[in-house]
């Protein structure tokens, strides 16, 4: 699969519903949505109330990437704000199984996240009840960050692990992507790419789009 989830983080907030209506109008697949808390990472973004504000534009499915300590705590919430997939970090949670059978039972898609140091093999014994892995392939907190050479062996692991179980898991990668490294990582086995700065700061967003996706 080749999916791209372009991140709001890099949209103007100043003028969000015009990003998201670019974003409806592109080729895009989904709309990454990066919630910080500035606990888990150093950075805060926003929360709930903003997410409400951006499903109301929004015509493809939410892909919120939690960087909050704890997110088992805010697995209703986000579902009534209205993602469609919710992904928590390794790091930042104990329970892995019990919050990814909550955010299963709230009707959501669920995923666990590493961060560029945290090997695959972690995921042995959960890989089996996600419906997608995000690789972090730069430090998360920021956009605009050089990408982690790295995650392309990572890449590889997971479609291995994935294979090994026959797993359909997806495989995301989510810093640092652009036009240069998107088919590498294509080709590595990587299923959905997110990218801030490679669309919003490029002249022709919706042009960027359409080239990450050949
Ligand atoms: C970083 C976020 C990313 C970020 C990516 O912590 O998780 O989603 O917005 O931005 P770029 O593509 O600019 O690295
Ligand atoms: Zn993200």
């Amino acid at each position: 699969m080749k999916l791209i989830s372009p991140s709001l983080l890099s949209a103007d907030f100043g003028n969000l519903q015009r990003d998201i209506e670019m974003l409806n109008a592109s080729e895009c697949d989904w709309l990454h949505v990066d919630v910080m808390d500035g606990i888990f990472v150093p950075n805060i973004s926003f929360g709930q109330p903003i997410v409400k504000h951006i499903k109301k534009y929004a015509k493809k499915p939410l892909d919120v990437h939690l960087m909050i300590m704890d997110p088992g705590r805010y697995v209703e919430d986000f579902k009534n704000a209205g993602a469609d997939i919710l992904t928590i970090h390794y790091e930042a949670c104990h329970h892995h199984d019990r919050v990814l059978h909550a955010i299963h039972d709230a009707g959501m898609k669920g995923g666990v996240v590493l961060n560029p140091s945290s090997p695959v093999s972690l995921l042995e014994d959960i890989i089996q009840e996600c419906d997608l892995v995000l690789l972090m392939s730069v430090n998360p907190g920021f956009g605009g960050q050089k990408f982690i050479e790295n995650t392309y062996a990572k890449v590889r692991q997971l479609r291995a692990l994935c294979d090994r179980k026959h797993l359909e898991c997806l495989i995301e990668v989510d810093g640092g992507v652009n036009l240069q490294n998107a088919s590498l990582l294509f080709e590595a086995g990587a299923d959905v790419l997110v990218a801030g700065n490679a669309v919003f700061k490029s002249d022709d967003p919706t042009a960027t789009i359409h080239q990450m996706k050949q």
